[in-house]
């Protein structure tokens, strides 16, 4: 069934709670004025992805709640041969990482704000990103909130829908149970080949600590990485 039709993915809880934060004047002047360069506007139609970085034929990964965007700046900065997109809802976030591709020129990587459910359901083209990028995705690890976590089953087949044939979707969490979800998740589908992390692709070796990182980790919490590859089922 196509993914626009299953239902239990449009009565699914919102993986977010739009956090209210600190805006600064400097992220809120990039929200006002460096949107128009930096962000692919979704419109009616399928994003264009092509278009949006002037037909550049270069691998496409999206970073999928980034955040402030400690990662996915450290990742563009380094790899101007990949294009990528930081997927993400959180204002502040999108102003910081829009101010510092303006600082640091960077041609390979634009913004979409929105639900990622949302655009990949309605306005992503089915096999479009080589990779799919998710760092430290909302533990929610309360019983009563567990169906809001992103990475559920569901939202896997739709990812799987999303990535290239030998695509990869790397996930880094601290939550231990988080992580055996998606570890089970894949097991249980034949499209997805779980992949050693020695095959890391060089971008997401040695990525910064980020701040969510670190409180993780002064909290105690030990992070582990999965990555895995889309085949066909
Ligand atoms: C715990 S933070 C991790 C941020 C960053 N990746 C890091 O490693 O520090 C999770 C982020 O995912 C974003 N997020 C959660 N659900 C999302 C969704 N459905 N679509 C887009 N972003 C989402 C949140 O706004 C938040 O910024």
């Amino acid at each position: 069934m196509p993914s626009s039709l299953r239902p239990e993915l449009k009565n699914a809880k919102k993986s977010f709670v739009l956090r209210k934060g600190r805006t600064t004047s400097a992220q809120r002047r990039a929200l006002k004025y460096l949107k128009k360069q930096h962000t692919i506007q979704l419109g009616e139609d399928k994003v264009d992805f092509s278009a949006a970085f002037e037909g550049s034929p270069k691998k496409l990964i999206a970073d999928v709640g980034f955040g402030s965007g400690e990662s996915l700046l450290y990742m563009a900065d380094r790899f101007n041969e990949v294009n990528f997109v930081g997927i993400e809802v959180y204002p502040p976030g999108i102003g910081s990482a829009l101010n510092q591709i303006e600082q640091n020129k960077l041609t390979n990587l634009k913004i979409i704000e929105s639900d990622v459910f949302d655009l990949l359901e309605t306005k992503v083209t089915n096999e479009t990103f080589d990779a799919m990028i998710f760092l430290y995705p909302d533990p929610w690890p309360k019983r009563k909130h567990l169906k809001r976590r992103l990475l559920s089953e569901d939202f896997l087949n739709l990812l799987y829908d999303k990535v290239v044939i030998g695509g990869l979707v790397f996930c880094k969490t601290d939550w231990g149970d988080y992580y055996t979800q998606v570890k089970e998740a894949v097991a249980s589908d034949n499209g997805w080949l779980r992949e050693d992390l020695t095959n890391l692709p060089e971008y997401l070796k040695s990525l910064p600590q980020t701040k969510y990182e670190r409180k993780a980790l002064i909290e105690g919490r030990e992070s582990r990485e999965l990555l895995f590859r889309k085949t066909p089922r």
